[in-house]
């Protein structure tokens, strides 16, 4: 697609793009969900993308690139059905997230930041997430994987690889990255038990609370592999 028809294309989205700018007192500050909005129809920040967001939102492209290149969490390249996230940071690091990023690149034939050919699968080494106490994590499409092992994270890639149902281990069932990302544009989550699992602490977060009060942490016991 050219780059004047892939902006043509884009027009589609100004019904629920305006819908995105009526949420903010000043217009600018609808940029972070206007370009997941983007990505929910692209995959990715398209060249006619960053046009499109500067033309709603009266700012210059440079200023959208600008920001569509400092957060991660918006791609240059099309991702793939499910962008596979391996946390690679200290924490997840030395409980196993680097053995599980290594299994993953050598089992999908990707390296980072890669898609497979089948279109299926982006993996990327992400940064802490701030769920060191699940270490080590994974996210598919931003949704959370505790409690992570080579072995499982396998398990998880061929399943979304071959159409099946995969639910995150906090509950929701995964959707695809465009589905995701115009949840994050902040549109409806109509996945079922997406919303109404709530959001709660779970067992590895309060284990130290619970400890400090004199009581028992629940939850599966917590195993290493010098434990195992
Ligand atoms: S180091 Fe992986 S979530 Fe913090």
């Amino acid at each position: 697609m050219s780059e004047k028809s892939a902006y043509e294309h884009l027009k589609k989205l100004d019904p629920e793009a305006d819908q995105v700018v009526a949420r903010y007192p000043q217009s600018g500050s609808a940029l972070l969900p206007l370009l997941h909005l983007v990505q929910s129809e692209e995959g990715y920040v398209s060249p006619a993308g960053i046009e499109y967001c500067a033309d709603k939102l009266g700012l210059s492209t440079a200023e959208v690139s600008a920001v569509s290149t400092f957060y991660t969490m918006y791609k240059r390249r099309p991702v793939g059905d499910y962008h596979v996230g391996v946390c690679t940071n200290t924490l997840c690091a030395v409980m196993g997230g680097d053995a599980i990023f290594a299994t993953l690149k050598e089992h999908l034939g990707v390296g980072n930041d890669e898609t497979t050919e089948d279109g299926k699968v982006t993996l990327e080494h992400i940064e802490c997430n701030a769920a060191c106490d699940f270490a080590p994590v994974m996210t598919v499409n931003w949704e959370f994987m505790d409690d992570m092992n080579p072995d499982k994270a396998v398990r998880v890639v061929d399943e979304l690889r071959a159409g099946k149902e995969v639910h995150s281990t906090r509950g929701p069932a995964l959707c695809t990255f465009k589905q995701a990302e115009r949840i994050l544009a902040g549109f409806e989550d109509t996945r079922p038990g997406a919303v109404a699992g709530g959001g709660a602490a779970g067992h590895a977060t309060l284990a130290g609370l619970l400890v400090s009060q004199g009581r028992t942490p629940t939850g599966p016991a917590v195993t290493t592999e010098a434990s195992e």
